[in-house]
């Protein structure tokens, strides 16, 4: 029996980088994922790979049409979800002092407004089905700032304040909610923005934090595994950090 067997989820960003890893090990820990984004040919090819257990589905997160269509099919293929892991998410710099409100928006539709309509629109299917998870990727720029990323703190900050009063006013429907706070990880997330394109390059450098290392996608994806099971039963409203030690305080050596 795995860790989360007859368990039901939705992933969201499921395509790859951190959401692919989440699909793939909740699939092997007996879940049926539906596994969505907005690349559906990435997402579609993984689905496929990881058999009927996965069905994909497009939906971009800030669509509120878009939720209703993904609840539609999960319902028909699986049934109720009783997992959801709020993990879509996009990162831009850009000094304060020129980001456009339209850039500012695009990243607040994403990582913010996305993680609302996805909280709310399994509210109803986890109270049928007698309770459910709710896991909220956040950041480590949810829990402090960052040079050029006003836009993703504000959205992964909100993302932690939401998860904090979802945690306190779905406990009675037996819905537990909870956020995950990584530090760097190697993902195109992170070699988009290093220029390049190319995971190895844009990690080849010390991040910097007392772990000395970069994470791996799979080092989320074991956080969340715990965090969507019944494991973590007694945890609810908190901030977990995966992080290599970056949010511990400040580095000397
Ligand atoms: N990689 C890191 O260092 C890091 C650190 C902290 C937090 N995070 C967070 O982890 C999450 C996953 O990031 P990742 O590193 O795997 O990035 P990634 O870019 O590899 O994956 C993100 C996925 O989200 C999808 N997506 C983007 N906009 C979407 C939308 N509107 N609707 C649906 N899907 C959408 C993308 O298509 C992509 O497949 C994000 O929320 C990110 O902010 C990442």
């Amino acid at each position: 029996m795995g860790r989360l067997a007859g368990r039901i989820a939705i992933v969201t960003g499921g395509a790859r980088g951190i959401g692919a890893s989440v699909g793939r090990l909740f699939v092997k820990e007996g879940a049926r994922v539906l596994i969505t984004d907005v690349r559906d040919e990435l997402g579609g090819t993984l689905a496929r790979e990881l058999g009927p257990n996965a069905v994909y589905q497009h939906l971009d997160v800030g669509l509120e049409s878009d939720w209703a269509a993904a609840h539609d099919v999960v319902r028909r293929r699986f049934g109720p979800p009783t997992v959801l892991v709020n993990n879509a998410g996009i990162f831009r710099t850009a000094p304060i002092e020129s980001l456009s409100l339209e850039s500012y928006m695009e990243i607040v539709r994403t990582n913010q407004i996305g993680v609302f309509l996805g909280m709310r629109s399994c509210i109803a299917p986890m109270r049928e089905a007698g309770g459910g998870a709710i896991v909220n990727i956040s950041s480590a720029q949810g829990l402090e700032g960052m040079t050029n990323a006003v836009a993703y703190c504000a959205s992964k900050f909100a993302v932690t304040g939401m998860t904090k009063t979802a945690g306190i006013e779905l406990a009675k429907y037996r819905i537990r909610v909870n956020s995950v706070h990584p530090g760097p990880i190697a993902t195109m997330l992170v070699a988009e923005a290093h220029g390049t394109g190319d995971i190895a390059a844009a990690t080849a450098h010390d991040p910097g934090v007392p772990a000395r290392r970069w994470g791996q996608p799979e080092d989320v994806a074991r956080l969340v595994l715990y965090l969507a099971s019944e494991e973590s039963s007694y945890s609810t409203g908190g901030a977990f950090t995966v992080d290599g030690g970056l949010t511990a305080g400040l580095m000397y050596e």
